[in-house]
């Protein structure tokens, strides 16, 4: 008797932070096909590239490839960028989403899609509950929540997992920008009045691998559902810096307090970015480590990515100057 196929499964995003440790978690049991939309040298999955924000040829990618699952990543997810640019925003967040949303419900596919403790205002005193109104500070914010909206109406089946303050080793995040400032400063200023739960894009595609090995019901169930995610425990940037010195030997360096109000951001963020995890918990039974336990074993991989990149861009300086 031959095995059954592995299940198909599509990522766009799949060269971004998390697009990237989903598509090296979810390859050892599933087929990974990805899209992204310039060519991305750290990829081992196969990809095509798409720019979502294009109709006609996100509908082609995915059709073509007629995935069961569509883990749907891709964002423009730089915040303040967002606030200054509101067309792209959209497009990138709110039109890129609805062809997803389309081509998935042509082929009867699911969707799995990231939002954020953003869409929030932050007010509220205590755990933010996926049945919480949503009130986004940011016009970041906006867009994922536009996002979430159009899903919610119109997808036929699609979980949407709420993520906060992520970090990992293939993009921009808050440990890599602290300690890339560290290398050049005796101190630093990180402000101390926003809490949330720091998470990493490894465990949440842990996560995703638990749900499609183990709650695929739940996934192919009708409709959508809103759930929230993330590294267990809480923590605000500044004491957060710390820890990140200490666990990267850079202790020395001092974390001075201050305020958001100081850093004149182009987009406000909320206070309070602490989601409940308790639903994720009950229905899906996706717990995640603390944010401590996930950032000790993150340091040193992200250093070891970091050499590796480097003495990969040396070779081919060198193999570039002898062949010259
Ligand atoms: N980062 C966080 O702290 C955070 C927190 C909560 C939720 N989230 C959500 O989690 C998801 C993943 O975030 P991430 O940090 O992994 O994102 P990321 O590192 O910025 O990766 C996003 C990927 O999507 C690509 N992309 C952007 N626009 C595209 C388009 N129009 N067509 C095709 N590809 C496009 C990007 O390419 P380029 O590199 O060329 O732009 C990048 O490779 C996002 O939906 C985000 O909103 C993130």
């Amino acid at each position: 008797m031959t095995a059954p196929a592995p299940m198909k499964i599509l990522i766009t995003g799949a060269g971004g932070m998390l697009g990237t440790d989903l598509g090296n978690v979810l390859s050892q049991e599933f087929e990974i096909v990805g899209l992204d939309r310039r060519p991305v040298t750290h990829l081992t999955v196969p990809y095509d590239i798409c720019d979502l924000t294009q109709a006609r040829m996100t509908r082609d990618a995915i059709l073509s490839h007629k995935p069961e699952v569509i883990i749907h990543t891709a964002a423009m997810t730089d915040v303040d960028y967002c606030e200054e640019h509101h067309d792209e925003a959209l497009a990138g967040n709110v039109a890129a989403t609805e062809h997803v949303v389309d081509a998935a419900n042509e082929i009867d596919a699911s969707i799995i899609f990231y939002s954020t403790d953003y869409v929030f205002d932050g007010n509220k005193k205590g755990e933010y509950l996926e049945t919480d109104t949503p009130n986004p500070l940011s016009f970041y914010g906006k867009t994922k929540r536009m996002g979430e909206e159009y899903i919610l109406r119109v997808s036929k089946r699609a979980l949407i997992f709420r993520i906060t303050w992520l970090f990992g080793i293939w993009g921009r995040c808050f440990p890599k920008a602290i300690l890339r400032q560290a290398a050049e400063a005796t101190k630093m200023n990180v402000v101390d009045d926003q809490i949330g739960r720091p998470t990493w894009s490894w465990d949440v595609a842990q996560a995703m691998r638990q749900l499609l090995l183990n709650k695929k019901d739940v996934l192919l169930k009708s409709g959508a559902n809103i759930f929230h995610l993330g590294n267990a425990g809480t923590v605000h940037w500044a004491d957060y810096a710390r820890f990140l010195l200490k666990g990267a030997g850079l202790g020395a360096v001092k974390i001075m307090d201050i305020p958001s109000a100081h850093l004149k951001r182009p987009a406000p963020r909320p206070t309070n970015s602490v989601l409940s995890l308790e639903k994720s918990e009950k229905i899906l039974g996706l717990k995640l480590r603390s944010w401590e336990e996930a950032t000790l074993e993150f340091l040193p991989k992200l250093k070891q990515e970091l050499a590796l990149l480097e003495a990969k861009a040396k070779a081919q300086a060198a193999e570039k100057e002898n062949t010259a």
